[in-house]
């Protein structure tokens, strides 16, 4: 089997996760090229990883014969590259969020779907252990989802500017909204709440540090997120709780749970996974290349979970329902 010549599209934070997860996959793929903004940092991240270094996106496609196309760019800063990978044939994993709003998200999906190129987006929480064995599990119907995201931290100075990351929501939360949506389906409606509530007096800091919102389905069902950016430093904290017709589970992350079988035998089970999810990911997009067929999380869903964050926002923004379905 021929190896992936697989690039990287931003070599910031995330960047780097990325490359260590393409060294965990020694024989499917291989990272050739590193493309990044600044010509000295990038050649130093190329370098410590035996990688090509490139600061033009053009060159990079045109010399190193590219398989895959990684894009870590941070949500703001994102002009057409992502299409123009995709015009070059070669196929892509993208970071969340997708876009900051829905025409940028929708134009890019569109744009990426006319070439014949396999794209996911990084959504890599569902490649979890526990998230995939609940997925398998004869849970009944989900009734009540209650999560919960929490850090303190000051992040990029692009993070804290609503106009770049598009707050803590469309940044952070999204992944489980995202999570939701694959867990639940599509709700009919959201009310959520945002504020600045301690970052007043931090430069440049205009997003929320805590928000809760409210997905409401039409027949009853429930999920519930609150977020905030002022708890314990140093400790990124995410748990959801899931309320099924058969089965309860208490998520700790995506590879950390237990469930409980609330009908029938009694029966409880504890997970604690191994899987990396980004290396997870990664392989499920090789087999999606080598074998044919879509990957799991294609990009389409990076606009549909995009759609609930942004209705979210807008919810809190103007403090009313909004209505998801008609
Ligand atoms: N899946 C996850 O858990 C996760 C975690 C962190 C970040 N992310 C996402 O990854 C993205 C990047 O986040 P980050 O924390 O790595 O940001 P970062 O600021 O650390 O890194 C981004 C890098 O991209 C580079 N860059 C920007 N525009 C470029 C361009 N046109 N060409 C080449 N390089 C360019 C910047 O110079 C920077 O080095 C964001 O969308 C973020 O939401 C996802």
């Amino acid at each position: 089997m021929r190896k992936l010549r697989v690039g990287l599209l931003g070599c910031g934070g995330i960047g780097a996760r990325h490359a260590g997860a393409v060294a965990e996959l020694p024989k499917q793929m291989e990272l050739v090229a590193c493309c990044g903004r600044d010509a000295e940092r990038t050649g130093a991240f190329a370098g410590d990883r035996a990688a090509a270094g490139y600061i033009d996106l053009d060159l990079m496609l045109q010399h190193e014969r590219l398989d895959l196309v990684i894009a870590t760019l941070p949500p703001f800063d994102r002009s057409g590259e992502i299409e123009r990978v995709a015009r070059a044939g070669v196929h892509l994993l993208v970071e969340k969020p997708i876009a900051l709003d829905q025409q940028a998200a929708d134009a890019m999906v569109a744009e990426v779907g006319r070439a014949d190129v396999v794209a996911a987006i990084g959504f890599m929480y569902r490649f979890g252990d526990a998230v995939r064995r609940w997925k398998d599990a004869d849970t009944g119907q989900v009734g009540l989802y209650a999560g919960a995201y929490h850090c303190n931290a000051l992040h990029a100075d692009w993070w804290r500017e609503e106009a770049k990351s598009g707050g803590q929501i469309l940044e952070q939360v999204i992944h489980q909204v995202d999570l939701i949506r694959h867990l639940m389906g599509e709700p009919d409606s959201v009310y959520a709440r945002r504020a600045n509530f301690a970052h007043h007096d931090t430069p440049g800091y205009d997003i929320e540090d805590i928000s809760a919102i409210v997905f409401g389905w039409d027949d009853g069902r429930i999920a519930t997120l609150n977020a905030s950016n002022i708890a314990v430093p140093g400790v990124w904290h995410k748990e959801w709780a899931v309320y099924a017709e058969r089965m309860t589970g208490r998520f700790t992350g995506w590879n950390d749970a237990v469930l409980t079988r609330t009908a029938g035998e009694a029966a409880v089970e504890e997970i604690a996974g191994p899987t990396d999810p980004f290396v997870a990911q990664l392989a499920d997009v090789h087999r999606a290349i080598t074998a044919g067929g879509a990957p799991a999380i294609p990009l389409s869903e990076g606009a549909a979970s995009l759609r609930l964050a942004l209705a979210a926002r807008q919810s809190a923004d103007e403090r009313r329902e909004i209505r998801l379905t008609r």
